[in-house]
């Protein structure tokens, strides 16, 4: 029976907190704060797996307003290879087609076999084409 993915709410914040805390991908720089995943929860771009009372799962599954963006996919060690990560991509691609989207990007670390094999597993390839840019402001 597949773990039912729904949008956060405000209490979830605590639990998306220690979810990314416990689990984030080792790639990611930028710091987890509190007031980041209320402002996608105003969004409603923050989806997440629920099981026993704790978030065992969550996604960011963002539009805006051109294409679906995917970042921050992250299960509980203990809760892996259960399908928790392909439902919540699955409701991102729901959630983001009711929007309006028609492509969808994945932020994905190369050198993260996980990763890469969880993207290749949701029907995602590699763009060999396009880079990914980036500075702090
Ligand atoms: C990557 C991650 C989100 C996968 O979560 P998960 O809930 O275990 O993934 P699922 O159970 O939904 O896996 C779906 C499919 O993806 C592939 N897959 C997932 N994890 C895999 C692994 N460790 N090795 C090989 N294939 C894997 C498999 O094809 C799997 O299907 P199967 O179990 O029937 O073989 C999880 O390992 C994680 O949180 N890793 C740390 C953070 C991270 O790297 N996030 C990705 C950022 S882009």
């Amino acid at each position: 029976m597949p773990v039912p993915v729904r949008l956060a709410r405000p209490a979830d914040v605590p639990g998306v907190l220690a979810l990314w805390n416990a689990a984030r991908s080792p790639v990611a720089v930028t710091e987890d704060r509190a007031e980041d995943a209320e402002r996608l929860i105003d969004l409603g771009a923050l989806l997440v797996a629920e099981e026993d009372g704790r978030i065992a799962g969550a996604l960011v599954a963002a539009w805006d307003g051109w294409r679906g963006n995917m970042y921050r996919l992250a299960v509980l060690p203990e809760a892996r290879r259960r399908g928790i990560a392909r439902a919540l991509v699955d409701a991102g691609h729901e959630a983001l087609r009711a929007k309006g989207a028609r492509r969808v990007s994945a932020l994905v670390a190369d050198e993260e076999a996980e990763a890469t094999a969880l993207w290749a597993a949701v029907g995602y390839a590699r763009d060999g084409q396009l880079a990914r840019w980036v500075r702090n402001l």
